[in-house]
């Protein structure tokens, strides 16, 4: 595993992706357009949900985005844990009607194993309960420990109304040291230890209003991976604050407050909690 700056990472991943034929989009507005179901946009796959359906025509049926996103949902957890913020850049690529599981698995583990030079032992994959074409691919197109492979019900990923669908979620174990130390710790606990880094998530149904899913007419795919999150581990950093993509802030903040970062708790969740919101209210402006 090398070091990588934030810049370097989010260039990488796209690139990877545009050597397998996606097309590379900018990130759209916060803002979302034609979706009363969000306020804002929260994942990478919000601004193509109508490519999902098939009720517009993507400019091609593989892309690529880094997607500048504001997810409200964990608010309280930004500062006191490494890895919530309410700004974050979310690294995808998506297929409508194009490449399924087989692809998405297979690219992920070796984007993070061969690019990134992950620890393979160190990684994870979680996938929905049912899933053994996912658990196929896992185990015979990735060299995963087998033993690494969880099924969890909760693997299920939607956003508002629309395309939704089974996900399979890998993890990095971080290390005892950054775990609750709880018998029960594992992938999916709370703490710190296990991290997600990616979802992939195989987008075949269309939630309406009224909570039914009907089968799309295309399988598709929708990945997710937080471009802050991957950066913490490749920079060998505590958390997503003092990556390279936050930490000047957080070193700006503490001039100007005259508060030293590091040295008090309170006092560091305060200008994590600055750091963040600084970054959220500038996108969203
Ligand atoms: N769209 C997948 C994710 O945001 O996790």
């Amino acid at each position: 595993m090398k070091y990588m700056s934030g810049k370097e990472l989010r260039r990488r991943y796209l690139d990877f992706f545009v050597k397998n034929g996606h097309l590379e989009l900018p990130s759209a507005s916060l803002i979302p357009k034609d979706d009363p179901s969000l306020l804002m946009i929260g994942a990478g796959m919000a601004p193509f949900k109508a490519y999902f359906t098939g009720k517009m025509t993507p400019p091609r049926t593989r892309i690529t985005t880094s997607q500048r996103c504001v997810r409200t949902g964990d608010i309280e957890n930004v500062g006191r844990t490494a890895r919530h913020h309410t700004y974050f850049e979310m690294l995808g690529n998506f297929s409508f009607g194009d490449y399924f599981k087989y692809d998405a698995i297979k690219w992920a583990w070796e984007f993070l194993t061969g690019e990134l030079e992950l620890p393979k032992d160190k990684l994870w994959a979680t996938i929905y309960p049912d899933d053994d074409e996912a658990y196929k691919i896992w185990t015979t197109e990735t060299d995963i420990n087998p033993e690494h492979i969880v099924k969890l019900e909760d693997n299920f990923w939607e956003i508002g109304t629309g395309p939704c669908g089974p996900d399979s979620e890998i993890f990095i174990d971080l290390g005892e040291e950054r775990g609750c130390g709880s018998p029960t710790c594992g992938v999916g606990c709370d703490c710190d230890r296990y991290l997600e880094i990616w979802n992939l998530v195989f987008t075949q149904y269309d939630r309406t209003e009224d909570g039914k899913y009907n089968p799309l007419v295309h399988k598709n795919i929708d990945t997710g991976c937080g471009l802050e999150r991957l950066a913490s581990v490749l920079q060998n950093k505590p958390s997503n604050f003092e990556t390279d993509l936050m930490f000047p802030i957080i070193e700006y903040a503490s001039k100007v407050a005259n508060k030293e970062y590091g040295k008090d708790k309170e006092t560091d969740i305060s200008l994590k909690v600055i750091a963040d919101h600084a970054r959220s209210i500038s996108f969203m402006v």
